[in-house]
């Protein structure tokens, strides 16, 4: 039997790589789309192929429509969601407009492709229900980077109901890990990791009990992996093809700060600056849903993923000394 076929939207990026690498070790034939705005060549598998483009080009549609894909797992996106505060259209722009383009190039002349898309569980759900939220609880998105996703998801529901496509939306909380890069929603992870590595002190917003869902890459790839091969009930609505991805598990900006200072070896001080206006103060994810439906649960404890992550930032470091 030939490779099945996958598309990486985002594949040259930080979550997007480690899905890549995790379709190839599965026996994927895999194409990456980016347009190496945020993410880096070096981080594209040398089994994948690449081709370097914009998602809302006609170019990355007439990919879609002839590339024969099984599976397109959508990653690609403007990621800062304080960039998309300053400026909704141009977030609108890539992460609707830019999804619809691929989407209709799906409808259009590649309908049995399966639409992995890289959504968020960290910025869809507000803070009026304590967590840990599950699919369903209310959506309440603070900025114009989660309407979007939303937004998005509300597509996948209708191509699923009208057009018959079949979607999937994975409502991902802090992911961290190897390769990321400070502007993503778990961005603190590798501010403090340099900053550890500078000796200089941590930076706390607040009195540091805020709280996040952190969830280690590779696990995110792994979730993606199932999902792309997963026997699912046909999507027609919102949340009924969403899971979150998460452990559930609540953890501070003091404990995150603290279970790397242990990592680094470090007693580096912890500065606290005044909280940051918008922030939500808890968040966590439900699991349920995808360890019942796919199977998946974080292989990685928050410890044990913070400590390879900061390793593999000192590694770097090293590198670019030698
Ligand atoms: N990092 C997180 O904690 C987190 C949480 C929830 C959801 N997500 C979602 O996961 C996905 C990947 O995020 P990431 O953290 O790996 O970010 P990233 O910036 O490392 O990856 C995004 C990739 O998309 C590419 N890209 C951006 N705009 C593009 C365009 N117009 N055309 C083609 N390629 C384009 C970038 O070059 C980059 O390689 C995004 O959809 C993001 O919204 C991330």
């Amino acid at each position: 039997m030939a490779d099945k076929r996958a598309l990486v939207t985002g594949g040259a990026g930080f979550i997007g790589s480690h899905v890549a690498d995790t379709l190839l070790a599965a026996g994927y034939d895999v194409t990456i789309l980016d347009n190496l705005s945020s993410g880096r060549r070096e981080n594209i598998p040398s089994a994948a192929h690449f081709v370097e483009g914009d998602i809302v080009s006609e170019d990355a549609a007439a990919l879609v429509r002839s590339g024969g894909f099984d599976v397109m797992c959508h990653l690609a996106a403007q990621i800062d969601v304080r960039r998309s505060v300053e400026d909704p259209a141009f977030d609108a722009r890539i992460n609707i407009l830019g999804t619809l383009n691929l989407m209709e190039a799906i409808r259009v002349a590649s309908p049995k492709t399966r639409v992995i898309f890289s959504s968020t569980g960290g910025a869809l759900y507000g803070d009026f229900d304590p967590p840990p939220s599950s699919e369903t609880f209310s959506k309440d998105p603070e900025a114009p980077y989660g309407i979007a996703k939303l937004a998005v998801e509300y597509y996948l529901a209708y191509y699923g109901r009208v057009h018959h496509i079949d979607t999937v939306a994975l409502r991902y909380g802090n992911v961290y890990g190897p390769r990321q890069d400070p502007h993503g929603e778990a961005g603190v992870v590798a501010i403090f990791c340099n900053r550890l590595l500078d000796g200089r002190a941590l930076t706390v917003f607040g009195d540091g009990t805020q709280t996040r869902d952190y969830v280690f890459a590779g696990d995110v790839a792994a979730a993606n992996v199932l999902a792309a091969g997963a026997v699912l009930p046909p999507a027609a609505r919102l949340d009924a093809r969403a899971f979150n991805i998460g452990t559930g598990v609540e953890t501070s900006v003091n404990a995150l700060a603290a279970s790397l200072q242990r990592a680094a070896g470090s007693d580096t001080p912890i500065e606290h600056a005044p909280a940051r206006a918008g922030e939500l103060a808890r968040s966590a994810l439900n699991t349920s849903k995808v360890r019942e439906t796919l199977g998946w649960s974080p292989a990685k404890s928050i410890d044990d993923g913070l400590a390879e992550t900061y390793a593999w930032f000192a590694a770097r470091r090293a590198g670019a000394a030698a």
